[in-house]
C-alpha cells in the first residue's frame, strides 16, 4: 500500500514538471492574444507599420517591451505599445516572448498554424 502511494506520487510530480516546461509555448500563446490584433495571428503582421514578432530573440523581445514600460522607447507609433506594455507583468513578457521565439522554429511542435 505505502510502495503505491509513493509511485503514485512520482507519477504525478514527474507530469507536472514535463507539462511546465512543454508549456510555456501554449501559456504565452493564450498571453499573446491581445497582441495578434496588430501583430497578426501567426507574427506576421499585415499592415505595414506593425513589426513582425515571428521568430524573434526572447531577450531582445523582453528588452523592447521594458523599454516601452518604462518609456524609454518613444518614437513613432511607440504610445501604442506603450500602453500594451504597461498591462504585461514581467512573467507574462518571458511567456509572450518565449512563444514568439518559439514560433516558426523547428523546435517547436506545438505550432498548429503553418
Ligand atoms: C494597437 C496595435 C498593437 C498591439 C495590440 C500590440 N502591438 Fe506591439 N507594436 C505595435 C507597433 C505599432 C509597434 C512599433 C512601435 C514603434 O515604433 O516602436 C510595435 C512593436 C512591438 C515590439 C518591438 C518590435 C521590434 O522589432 O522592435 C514588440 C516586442 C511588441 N510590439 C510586442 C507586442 C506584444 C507582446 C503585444 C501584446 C501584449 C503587442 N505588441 C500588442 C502595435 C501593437
Amino acid at each position: 500500500m505505502k510502495v503505491r502511494i509513493l509511485s503514485c506520487g512520482i507519477l504525478l510530480f514527474s507530469t507536472a514538471l514535463i507539462a511546465e516546461t512543454t508549456d510555456q509555448f501554449t501559456i504565452g500563446q493564450q498571453k499573446a492574444k491581445v497582441c495578434m490584433t496588430c501583430h497578426g495571428a501567426d507574427g506576421i503582421s499585415t499592415t505595414d507599420p506593425y513589426p513582425n514578432l515571428r521568430g524573434q530573440r526572447a531577450s531582445y523581445f523582453i528588452s523592447a517591451l521594458k523599454d516601452y514600460k518604462s518609456r524609454e522607447r518613444t518614437s513613432g507609433l511607440a504610445i501604442l505599445m506603450q500602453q500594451q506594455a504597461d498591462a504585461l507583468t514581467d512573467q507574462d513578457m518571458k511567456d509572450i516572448a518565449y512563444y514568439y521565439s518559439m514560433l516558426g522554429t523547428k523546435k517547436n511542435k506545438n505550432e498548429s498554424t503553418k
